[in-house]
């Protein structure tokens, strides 16, 4: 209708950010806006990668830090060991001649030894809390509007990252200063002994190319530490109810975070900050809206904000 047409450019034609979006077919995009707008909140989710989606990509000119990158250990010499094993396999991620069942291995191989660092050269939850006090790490500007957004709407947000759940979590604690009743991470979970130093990772190890596979199976409240994942039970099933989606991503392959649902309506948001020119054209085909050089997420809010 005239009123949708009108909505959605306001949403995606919105003076300053006019230059920094991109829309690869809007009357696809106003027809998912519609459905989900009618479906109303109740049957709606966000799922959301955490590194350069939430976070900005540059923060007063430097990259931000993953969550990978935040956490310094006690002893550097395990600082090195981590950075080495990036310096060999950051490589291979992105090498398109590796064929992907075995670039699946060398993920594993990458997470496994990283993992294992992490355990031998000792990690302590004050270490976390030191660690991300000290990162190069921003939300950008109107995440927080965004989770209160759904927050006061009932929309659940899933944060779903291959990187580590408890450095997400700290980063959440400490930049917002409150913690969210909808939100929950999807991500690499720590388990601690009873001196608090760092024992094991909980279940499956999460990597990049596994993001897809178990979204809801492994997620975790916010600031829950309890060991029992089975009284989430009601929760995941609930979550698997709410068959509209909103995606939030800076890969590609993000758009495999809801693979593990069946979802009826999905809208894509895309977020390709860096050597845009060599990536436009497929990642305006792949997400039904692009932001360009790491926008900020005011137009995501405006957006969710016909949607819910
Ligand atoms: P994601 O944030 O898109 O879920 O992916 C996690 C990123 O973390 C991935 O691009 C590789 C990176 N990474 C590190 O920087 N250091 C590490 O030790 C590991 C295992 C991954």
């Amino acid at each position: 209708s005239g009123k949708n047409q009108a909505q959605m450019e306001q949403i995606v034609v919105n003076g300053s950010e006019l230059s920094q979006v991109v829309v690869d077919d809007s009357n696809l995009l106003q027809k998912k806006i519609s459905a989900i707008r009618l479906a109303g909140p109740a049957k709606l989710q966000v799922i959301a990668d955490f590194d350069a989606t939430l976070t900005k990509y540059w923060v007063d000119g430097c990259r931000g830090q993953s969550s990978h990158n935040v956490l310094q250990q006690e002893d550097p010499e395990y600082n090195d060991k981590r950075q080495k094993l990036y310096e060999y396999y950051h490589p291979l991620e992105f090498d398109p001649a590796i064929p992907l069942d075995e670039k699946t291995k060398l993920m594993e191989e990458w997470w496994g030894k990283t993992h294992a660092l992490l355990i031998e050269g000792g990690v302590t939850y004050n270490g976390i809390q030191n660690s991300v006090a000290k990162a190069t790490v921003a939300f950008r500007d109107g995440v927080t509007e965004l989770f209160e957004l759904l927050e006061e709407k009932g929309v659940p947000v899933l944060i779903f990252s291959a990187g580590l759940a408890d450095i997400i979590e700290e980063v959440l604690k400490q930049k917002f200063h409150r913690s969210f009743k909808n939100v929950r991470i999807v991500s690499n979970r720590m388990v601690f002994d009873e001196n608090g130093r760092l024992h094991s990772f909980k279940g499956k190890t999460i990597h990049v190319l596994n993001k897809n596979e178990h979204a809801l199976d492994m997620a975790v409240p916010v600031h829950d530490r309890c060991d029992d994942m089975n009284g989430l039970g009601d929760e995941k099933s609930a979550l698997k109810k709410r068959t509209n989606v909103l995606l939030l991503g800076d890969h590609i392959g993000d758009l495999g975070m809801s693979d593990g649902l069946d979802y009826e309506t999905r809208i894509s948001v895309g977020f390709l900050n860096d050597r845009v020119e060599n990536s436009l054209e497929s990642y305006r085909k792949a997400f039904d809206i692009l932001y360009l050089n790491d926008a900020s997420m005011h137009g995501v809010v405006k957006l969710a904000s016909h949607l819910c």
